[in-house]
Protein backbone atom coordinates (compact mmCIF):
# COMPACT_ATOMS: atom_id res chain seq x y z
CA UNK A 1 0.00 0.00 0.00
CA UNK A 2 1.38 3.56 -1.04
CA UNK A 3 -0.15 5.75 1.24
CA UNK A 4 1.11 8.79 0.30
CA UNK A 5 -0.46 7.93 -3.15
CA UNK A 6 -3.78 7.27 -1.65
CA UNK A 7 -3.38 10.52 0.78
CA UNK A 8 -3.03 12.43 -2.54
CA UNK A 9 -5.83 10.78 -4.54
CA UNK A 10 -8.66 10.96 -1.28
CA UNK A 11 -6.95 15.16 -0.61
CA UNK A 12 -7.77 15.42 -4.62
CA UNK A 13 -11.57 14.15 -4.79
CA UNK A 14 -12.37 16.09 -1.65
CA UNK A 15 -10.56 19.49 -3.09
CA UNK A 16 -12.39 22.83 -2.09
CA UNK A 17 -15.00 23.93 -4.76
CA UNK A 18 -15.12 20.67 -6.25
CA UNK A 19 -16.96 16.58 -5.54
CA UNK A 20 -17.56 13.75 -7.15
CA UNK A 21 -19.89 12.67 -10.89
CA UNK A 22 -21.76 10.08 -9.52
CA UNK A 23 -21.97 8.28 -13.46
CA UNK A 24 -21.84 4.78 -12.57
CA UNK A 25 -25.72 3.47 -13.40
CA UNK A 26 -25.70 -0.23 -13.91
CA UNK A 27 -27.54 -1.31 -17.27
CA UNK A 28 -30.58 -1.76 -15.07
CA UNK A 29 -30.61 2.00 -13.43
CA UNK A 30 -29.68 3.64 -16.77
CA UNK A 31 -32.43 2.38 -18.73
CA UNK A 32 -34.68 3.14 -15.57
CA UNK A 33 -33.26 6.68 -16.47
CA UNK A 34 -33.51 6.94 -20.07
CA UNK A 35 -37.37 5.34 -20.39
CA UNK A 36 -38.36 7.96 -17.95
CA UNK A 37 -36.97 10.44 -20.49
CA UNK A 38 -37.93 8.33 -23.54
CA UNK A 39 -34.28 7.70 -24.86
CA UNK A 40 -33.37 4.05 -25.84
CA UNK A 41 -30.43 2.50 -23.56
CA UNK A 42 -27.99 0.87 -26.07
CA UNK A 43 -24.45 0.88 -25.94
CA UNK A 44 -24.36 3.89 -28.55
CA UNK A 45 -26.83 5.97 -26.49
CA UNK A 46 -25.49 5.04 -23.50
CA UNK A 47 -21.62 6.06 -24.89
CA UNK A 48 -23.51 9.45 -25.78
CA UNK A 49 -24.67 10.20 -22.51
CA UNK A 50 -21.93 9.95 -20.77
CA UNK A 51 -19.52 11.71 -23.61
CA UNK A 52 -22.11 14.40 -23.09
CA UNK A 53 -21.05 14.63 -19.33
CA UNK A 54 -17.34 14.12 -19.46
CA UNK A 55 -16.43 16.27 -22.66
CA UNK A 56 -18.29 19.28 -20.90
CA UNK A 57 -16.55 22.66 -20.89
CA UNK A 58 -15.33 23.64 -17.37
CA UNK A 59 -16.99 20.99 -15.38
CA UNK A 60 -12.94 20.48 -14.25
CA UNK A 61 -13.27 23.77 -12.02
CA UNK A 62 -16.31 21.83 -10.02
CA UNK A 63 -15.67 18.00 -10.34
CA UNK A 64 -12.95 16.34 -9.14
CA UNK A 65 -13.57 12.71 -9.91
CA UNK A 66 -16.43 10.56 -12.12
CA UNK A 67 -17.46 7.57 -11.00
CA UNK A 68 -18.37 5.19 -14.12
CA UNK A 69 -19.74 1.65 -14.60
CA UNK A 70 -17.30 -1.00 -16.10
CA UNK A 71 -18.75 -0.90 -19.64
CA UNK A 72 -17.92 2.71 -19.69
CA UNK A 73 -14.35 2.95 -18.37
CA UNK A 74 -13.57 0.59 -21.79
CA UNK A 75 -15.16 3.46 -23.89
CA UNK A 76 -13.93 6.46 -25.55
CA UNK A 77 -14.55 9.94 -26.90
CA UNK A 78 -15.17 10.77 -30.31
CA UNK A 79 -11.76 11.00 -31.40
CA UNK A 80 -11.27 7.33 -29.54
CA UNK A 81 -9.18 8.46 -26.47
CA UNK A 82 -10.58 6.20 -23.64
CA UNK A 83 -12.60 7.71 -21.27
CA UNK A 84 -10.31 7.30 -18.25
CA UNK A 85 -7.18 8.87 -19.97
CA UNK A 86 -9.54 11.80 -21.25
CA UNK A 87 -10.65 12.72 -17.90
CA UNK A 88 -7.17 12.27 -16.25
CA UNK A 89 -6.12 14.44 -18.88
CA UNK A 90 -8.52 17.08 -17.64
CA UNK A 91 -7.72 16.44 -14.18
CA UNK A 92 -10.70 14.77 -13.35
CA UNK A 93 -10.13 11.78 -11.01
CA UNK A 94 -11.71 8.44 -12.86
CA UNK A 95 -13.10 5.74 -11.02
CA UNK A 96 -15.22 3.09 -11.09
CA UNK A 97 -18.06 1.20 -9.75
CA UNK A 98 -16.53 -2.40 -8.49
CA UNK A 99 -19.51 -3.85 -6.18
CA UNK A 100 -21.97 -6.42 -8.36
CA UNK A 101 -25.06 -5.08 -6.12
CA UNK A 102 -27.22 -5.64 -3.12
CA UNK A 103 -28.75 -9.12 -2.79
CA UNK A 104 -31.06 -10.20 -0.66
CA UNK A 105 -29.73 -11.52 2.54
CA UNK A 106 -30.99 -15.05 3.41
CA UNK A 107 -33.34 -15.19 6.64
CA UNK A 108 -33.87 -11.41 6.49
CA UNK A 109 -36.91 -10.05 4.85
CA UNK A 110 -36.69 -7.18 3.38
CA UNK A 111 -33.10 -6.62 3.74
CA UNK A 112 -29.87 -6.53 1.83
CA UNK A 113 -26.32 -7.33 1.85
CA UNK A 114 -24.01 -6.06 -1.40
CA UNK A 115 -21.90 -8.52 -3.07
CA UNK A 116 -18.79 -8.50 -5.50
CA UNK A 117 -15.85 -9.49 -3.10
CA UNK A 118 -14.79 -12.66 -4.98
CA UNK A 119 -11.92 -11.83 -7.44
CA UNK A 120 -11.92 -8.70 -6.68
CA UNK A 121 -7.99 -8.60 -5.90
CA UNK A 122 -7.73 -9.61 -9.73
CA UNK A 123 -10.72 -6.90 -10.79
CA UNK A 124 -8.91 -4.04 -8.94
CA UNK A 125 -5.92 -5.03 -10.37
CA UNK A 126 -6.92 -4.41 -14.11
CA UNK A 127 -8.53 -1.29 -13.00
CA UNK A 128 -5.30 0.25 -12.17
CA UNK A 129 -4.05 -0.79 -15.21
CA UNK A 130 -6.67 1.26 -17.21
CA UNK A 131 -5.45 4.35 -14.98
CA UNK A 132 -8.81 3.90 -12.28
CA UNK A 133 -7.37 5.94 -8.96
CA UNK A 134 -10.47 5.24 -6.82
CA UNK A 135 -13.68 3.14 -6.78
CA UNK A 136 -16.88 2.52 -4.58
CA UNK A 137 -19.03 0.10 -3.19
CA UNK A 138 -22.61 0.65 -1.72
CA UNK A 139 -24.20 -0.71 1.10
CA UNK A 140 -27.92 -0.47 1.09
CA UNK A 141 -29.58 -0.12 5.21
CA UNK A 142 -33.40 -0.14 5.01
CA UNK A 143 -35.34 1.36 7.72
CA UNK A 144 -38.76 -0.25 8.36
CA UNK A 145 -40.75 -2.43 10.94
CA UNK A 146 -38.24 -4.33 13.30
CA UNK A 147 -35.25 -3.27 10.29
CA UNK A 148 -32.41 -3.23 9.82
CA UNK A 149 -30.75 -6.12 11.81
CA UNK A 150 -27.70 -6.35 13.70
CA UNK A 151 -26.84 -8.92 11.09
CA UNK A 152 -27.64 -6.79 7.98
CA UNK A 153 -25.57 -3.87 9.71
CA UNK A 154 -22.82 -5.94 10.16
CA UNK A 155 -22.24 -7.95 7.37
CA UNK A 156 -22.29 -4.50 4.96
CA UNK A 157 -19.88 -3.09 6.97
CA UNK A 158 -17.44 -6.20 6.64
CA UNK A 159 -17.84 -6.14 3.42
CA UNK A 160 -17.39 -2.55 3.30
CA UNK A 161 -13.96 -3.32 5.11
CA UNK A 162 -12.76 -6.12 3.12
CA UNK A 163 -13.76 -3.87 0.02
CA UNK A 164 -11.53 -0.73 1.52
CA UNK A 165 -8.73 -2.99 2.52
CA UNK A 166 -8.29 -4.68 -1.21
CA UNK A 167 -8.53 -1.47 -3.08
CA UNK A 168 -5.74 0.22 -0.71
CA UNK A 169 -3.74 -2.69 -1.63
CA UNK A 170 -4.36 -1.89 -5.67
CA UNK A 171 -3.54 1.58 -4.64
CA UNK A 172 -6.97 2.71 -5.62
CA UNK A 173 -9.10 4.80 -2.88
CA UNK A 174 -12.29 3.32 -1.85
CA UNK A 175 -15.03 5.55 -1.17
CA UNK A 176 -16.96 3.87 1.13
CA UNK A 177 -20.80 4.18 0.81
CA UNK A 178 -23.11 2.99 3.37
CA UNK A 179 -26.74 4.22 2.42
CA UNK A 180 -29.23 4.18 4.87
CA UNK A 181 -32.21 4.85 2.44
CA UNK A 182 -34.86 7.59 2.51
CA UNK A 183 -37.86 5.22 1.14
CA UNK A 184 -40.15 4.92 4.17
CA UNK A 185 -42.37 6.91 6.41
CA UNK A 186 -39.79 6.95 9.49
CA UNK A 187 -39.15 10.25 11.52
CA UNK A 188 -35.28 11.78 11.06
CA UNK A 189 -34.78 11.03 14.34
CA UNK A 190 -34.83 7.23 13.65
CA UNK A 191 -32.76 7.93 10.76
CA UNK A 192 -30.30 9.46 12.63
CA UNK A 193 -29.94 6.57 14.88
CA UNK A 194 -29.69 3.84 12.20
CA UNK A 195 -27.31 6.28 10.63
CA UNK A 196 -25.08 6.50 13.88
CA UNK A 197 -24.91 2.34 14.36
CA UNK A 198 -24.15 2.08 10.96
CA UNK A 199 -21.29 4.43 11.29
CA UNK A 200 -20.40 2.91 13.96
CA UNK A 201 -20.36 -0.51 12.60
CA UNK A 202 -18.28 0.45 9.55
CA UNK A 203 -15.91 2.52 11.38
CA UNK A 204 -15.25 -0.73 13.30
CA UNK A 205 -14.69 -2.95 10.47
CA UNK A 206 -12.49 -0.31 8.65
CA UNK A 207 -9.95 -0.33 11.83
CA UNK A 208 -9.95 -4.06 12.37
CA UNK A 209 -9.06 -4.40 8.27
CA UNK A 210 -6.50 -2.12 9.25
CA UNK A 211 -8.04 0.42 6.65
CA UNK A 212 -6.03 3.50 6.27
CA UNK A 213 -8.63 6.39 6.58
CA UNK A 214 -6.15 9.33 4.99
CA UNK A 215 -7.02 7.08 1.97
CA UNK A 216 -10.59 6.84 1.79
CA UNK A 217 -13.54 8.96 0.88
CA UNK A 218 -16.79 8.23 3.06
CA UNK A 219 -19.83 8.94 1.29
CA UNK A 220 -22.75 8.62 3.58
CA UNK A 221 -26.39 9.48 3.19
CA UNK A 222 -27.83 12.93 4.98
CA UNK A 223 -29.94 12.84 8.39
CA UNK A 224 -33.57 13.23 7.00
CA UNK A 225 -37.15 12.35 6.94
CA UNK A 226 -38.14 9.33 5.28
CA UNK A 227 -39.83 10.11 2.07
CA UNK A 228 -42.95 9.11 3.49
CA UNK A 229 -42.94 10.60 6.95
CA UNK A 230 -45.37 13.80 7.00
CA UNK A 231 -42.46 15.82 9.36
CA UNK A 232 -40.14 17.06 7.26
CA UNK A 233 -37.57 19.19 8.67
CA UNK A 234 -35.81 21.83 6.41
CA UNK A 235 -32.17 22.34 5.42
CA UNK A 236 -30.67 23.93 8.71
CA UNK A 237 -32.03 21.25 10.76
CA UNK A 238 -31.10 18.66 8.21
CA UNK A 239 -27.48 20.11 8.33
CA UNK A 240 -27.55 20.57 12.32
CA UNK A 241 -28.47 16.50 12.86
CA UNK A 242 -26.00 15.33 10.16
CA UNK A 243 -22.79 17.23 11.66
CA UNK A 244 -23.68 16.62 14.77
CA UNK A 245 -24.08 12.63 13.80
CA UNK A 246 -20.91 12.86 11.97
CA UNK A 247 -18.91 14.62 14.44
CA UNK A 248 -19.69 12.19 16.83
CA UNK A 249 -18.81 8.94 14.54
CA UNK A 250 -16.36 9.67 11.85
CA UNK A 251 -12.77 10.24 12.64
CA UNK A 252 -10.60 13.41 11.96
CA UNK A 253 -8.42 11.39 9.58
CA UNK A 254 -10.71 10.41 7.27
CA UNK A 255 -9.94 13.53 4.59
CA UNK A 256 -13.13 13.67 2.74
CA UNK A 257 -16.92 13.17 3.21
CA UNK A 258 -19.05 12.77 -0.23
CA UNK A 259 -22.70 12.72 0.09
CA UNK A 260 -24.94 10.86 -2.00
CA UNK A 261 -28.16 12.77 -3.12
CA UNK A 262 -30.50 9.64 -2.22
CA UNK A 263 -33.46 10.86 -3.90
CA UNK A 264 -33.61 14.20 -2.85
CA UNK A 265 -34.75 16.93 -5.78
CA UNK A 266 -31.34 18.73 -7.64
CA UNK A 267 -31.69 22.01 -4.95
CA UNK A 268 -32.64 20.10 -1.76
CA UNK A 269 -29.64 18.47 -2.29
CA UNK A 270 -27.49 21.49 -3.07
CA UNK A 271 -29.57 23.33 -0.51
CA UNK A 272 -28.66 20.92 2.55
CA UNK A 273 -24.78 20.64 1.41
CA UNK A 274 -24.33 24.66 1.38
CA UNK A 275 -26.14 24.31 4.99
CA UNK A 276 -23.87 22.04 6.00
CA UNK A 277 -21.23 24.44 5.02
CA UNK A 278 -22.11 27.63 6.49
CA UNK A 279 -22.57 26.07 10.31
CA UNK A 280 -19.66 27.41 12.14
CA UNK A 281 -20.26 26.36 15.96
CA UNK A 282 -19.28 22.80 14.92
CA UNK A 283 -16.10 21.43 13.81
CA UNK A 284 -15.05 20.22 10.67
CA UNK A 285 -12.29 18.23 10.61
CA UNK A 286 -12.93 16.64 6.97
CA UNK A 287 -14.13 18.44 3.66
CA UNK A 288 -17.82 17.82 3.49
CA UNK A 289 -18.94 17.66 -0.19
CA UNK A 290 -20.92 16.02 -2.85
CA UNK A 291 -20.93 12.82 -4.92
CA UNK A 292 -24.29 12.78 -6.58
CA UNK A 293 -25.76 10.99 -9.46
CA UNK A 294 -29.77 11.98 -9.75
CA UNK A 295 -28.90 15.21 -7.98
CA UNK A 296 -26.27 15.80 -10.82
CA UNK A 297 -27.77 14.60 -13.83
CA UNK A 298 -31.77 15.27 -13.48
CA UNK A 299 -32.11 18.38 -15.28
CA UNK A 300 -29.04 17.27 -17.79
CA UNK A 301 -30.80 14.01 -18.76
CA UNK A 302 -34.80 15.79 -19.41
CA UNK A 303 -32.54 18.59 -21.72
CA UNK A 304 -30.74 16.25 -23.77
CA UNK A 305 -34.25 13.56 -23.73
CA UNK A 306 -31.49 11.32 -25.71
CA UNK A 307 -31.65 14.36 -28.97
CA UNK A 308 -28.40 14.64 -30.04
CA UNK A 309 -29.00 18.42 -30.82
CA UNK A 310 -29.72 19.03 -27.64
CA UNK A 311 -26.28 18.23 -26.41
CA UNK A 312 -25.52 21.37 -25.40
CA UNK A 313 -28.65 22.14 -23.48
CA UNK A 314 -27.51 18.80 -21.44
CA UNK A 315 -24.70 20.23 -21.05
CA UNK A 316 -25.02 23.69 -19.83
CA UNK A 317 -27.67 21.96 -17.32
CA UNK A 318 -24.96 19.38 -15.75
CA UNK A 319 -22.30 22.81 -16.05
CA UNK A 320 -24.77 24.11 -13.84
CA UNK A 321 -25.56 21.98 -11.32
CA UNK A 322 -22.09 21.25 -11.14
CA UNK A 323 -21.12 24.96 -10.57
CA UNK A 324 -24.09 25.08 -7.88
CA UNK A 325 -22.81 22.12 -5.72
CA UNK A 326 -19.29 23.11 -6.27
CA UNK A 327 -20.21 26.49 -4.72
CA UNK A 328 -21.99 24.68 -1.71
CA UNK A 329 -18.85 22.78 -0.73
CA UNK A 330 -17.29 26.15 0.23
CA UNK A 331 -20.79 27.47 1.85
CA UNK A 332 -21.13 29.91 -0.84
CA UNK A 333 -24.08 28.77 -3.00
CA UNK A 334 -27.22 30.88 -2.71
CA UNK A 335 -30.41 31.53 -4.17
CA UNK A 336 -29.19 34.46 -5.99
CA UNK A 337 -26.62 32.20 -7.69
CA UNK A 338 -29.02 29.66 -8.37
CA UNK A 339 -31.17 31.89 -10.45
CA UNK A 340 -28.92 34.13 -12.01
CA UNK A 341 -30.05 37.33 -10.47
P1 LIG B 1 -27.54 9.43 -5.90
O1 LIG B 1 -26.86 10.75 -5.62
O2 LIG B 1 -28.50 9.48 -7.04
O3 LIG B 1 -28.09 8.80 -4.65
O4 LIG B 1 -26.41 8.46 -6.43
C1 LIG B 1 -25.22 8.42 -5.76
C2 LIG B 1 -24.65 7.07 -5.83
O5 LIG B 1 -23.58 6.89 -6.35
C3 LIG B 1 -25.40 5.96 -5.24
O6 LIG B 1 -24.58 4.84 -5.13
Amino acid sequence: MNQEILAATARALAATGKGILAADESGGTIKKRFDAIGAESTEQTRQAYRNMLFVTEGMEQHISGVIMFDETVRQSTADGTPFPAYLAARGVQPGIKVDRGAKPLAGHPGESVTEGLDGLRERLAEYATLGLTFAKWRAVITIGDGIPSAACIGSNAEALARYAALCQEAGIVPVVEPEVLLDGSHTMERCREVTGQTLAAVFAALAAHRVYLPGIILKPNMVVAGADCPDQPGSAEVARQTLELLSAQVPAEVPGIAFLSGGQTELQATANLQAMNAIADIGKPWRLTFSYGRALQQSALQSWSGNSEQLPAGQAAFLHRARMNGAATSGSYSEALETGS
